[in-house]
């Protein structure tokens, strides 16, 4: 019997419990999960980023390994805690998990190891005027809150007066507070954005796959982001095994080889946001965890014991290389509450979740059970529903015709996930197309 923790509440967290029910003699507890995960797993009311809350259960329950949902979790030191009570986990400590907590840590780790990204410079409200000037050498740029800012912390730039402005939010008016405390200026690149997903165990590297997330509210990119509305694997129009091989060599090994050698070992996920430009693939970001909603995708498409590459994850011993994966593709389509991403209503009765295909999956995210069974709307993000398929055409038509079977009021979703004429399918410029 294998006893696994696993802190978040997310339809990620749900993809992973899912996942690792899938390992023979598993127990599940999920801290505080949601009402998808109550059906294989039992839910502790605990928040994930509550770290003595956490490794209290966690003793309690004896659990062999615990495993890391949100970034919130990890810049919180559930990782640091765990390891000082020698419990197993996956997902890094607060030191690697700079790599998210820090863009101008990433910045300065990328020149330093030679993994190609935009051109940039950062500062504090002392060098406010040298960031200016170069935001109007730059003209179109992206200033960027070095910290954490739930997501919202990025501006894209036209022009310098934008910049400027975006620059003085966060330095002269504290929009982000601590985590804009400084900025990141950088150089505006164009191109496809894609996420690259890979595991370490702090030396070896493991790819697990790219997938690519739709994060605006609305069809076509229009409306404010969120934490994700959709997401499909593998990117379409590339070649997959190139771009994981591009990834896993120019990207992800120098990071995990430098923060080992920085005496700060990466254990986790370790996930690239790479935008291919005409130029080639360029980093945007790390992110110290798995990705949501693009879990929901790239897991069922995953060949392989997921419990066991997270155990190794977090004892050592992964195995380097390229994850199997299973062929066709993987479509899931988020449904949000009335009002996402800004304030939201809870309570609403879900229903037709018994009448998805058997071929479906479904995830929850915000949701809850209420004392006579009902599934209610308890978040902005309710559930993910993924659909796989020979082609991701297949896919796309599995994933909207069980979404359509759900029902809650107010319930919004994207129409265009995967849609062959969006930007995140068509075609991508230069390198690595087919
Ligand atoms: P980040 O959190 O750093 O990935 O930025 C969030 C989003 O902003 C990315 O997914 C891109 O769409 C956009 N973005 C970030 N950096 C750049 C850049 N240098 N050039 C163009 N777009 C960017
Ligand atoms: N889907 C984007 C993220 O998880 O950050």
């Amino acid at each position: 019997m294998t006893r696994v923790l696993i802190a978040g509440s997310g339809a990620r967290e749900h993809a992973l419990a899912w996942g690792c029910t899938r390992h023979p003699g598993v127990e599940l507890v999920c801290a505080p999960g949601n009402g998808g995960t109550a059906a294989i797993a039992e839910n502790v009311p605990v928040a994930a980023d509550d770290v003595p809350g956490i490794l209290r259960l966690a003793t309690e329950r004896a659990v062999d390994l615990v495993v890391i949902g949100p970034d919130a979790a990890i810049a919180a030191g559930l990782a640091d805690g765990c390891a000082e009570r020698g419990i197993a986990v996956f997902g890094p400590t607060r030191a690697a998990g700079r790599v998210e907590s820090s863009k101008e840590f990433t910045k300065q780790l990328a020149d330093a190891t030679g993994i190609p990204t935009a051109g940039w410079r950062a500062g504090g409200v002392e060098d406010r005027e040298a960031l200016h000037r170069f935001a109007a050498e730059l003209g179109a740029c992206v200033v960027k809150a070095d910290g954490l800012a739930l997501g919202k912390g990025v501006t894209v730039c036209d022009d310098a007066t934008q910049a400027s402005a975006a620059i003085d939010a966060c330095l002269l008016e504290g929009r982000f507070g601590d985590a804009g405390a400084r900025v990141v200026v950088e150089e505006r690149m164009s191109g496809r954005e894609v996420s690259v997903f890979a595991l370490s165990d702090g030396a070896a590297v493991r790819v697990l796959a790219a997938a690519c997330d739709y994060k605006r509210i609305h069809d076509g990119d229009r409306g404010p982001n969120t934490g994700g509305m959709g997401a499909y694997a593998p990117p379409a129009g590339l070649d997959p095994a190139a771009l994981l091989d591009d990834a896993l060599r120019r990207f992800v090994e120098p990071c995990v080889a430098a923060l080992r050698e920085r005496g700060t070992p990466y254990r986790g996920c370790l996930y690239a946001g790479l935008m291919l430009t005409d130029s080639g693939p360029r980093l945007l970001e790390f992110n110290a965890r798995l990705g949501d909603p693009e879990t929901q995708a790239v897991l069922p498409l995953l060949d392989e014991d997921l419990l066991d590459l997270l155990t190794a994850c977090a004892r050592g011993g992964l195995a380097p290389g390229v994850a199997r994966t299973l062929p066709g593709a993987a479509v899931g389509v988020v449904a949000a509450a009335a009002g996402y991403p800004g304030a939201v209503r809870g309570g609403d009765a879900i229903s037709g979740l018994d009448r998805l295909d058997p071929g479906a999956l479904l995830f929850h995210a915000g949701t809850r059970r209420d004392a006579g069974g009902t599934v209610r709307t308890a978040g902005g993000r309710v559930l993910t529903v993924v659909g796989r398929g020979d082609t991701l055409a297949a896919a796309r038509s599995a994933a909207y015709a069980n979404l359509e079977r759900v029902r809650f009021d107010g319930m919004q979703h994207r129409s265009d996930i995967a849609d062959p004429t969006g930007a995140q399918v068509a075609a991508a410029p230069g390198l690595l197309s087919r």
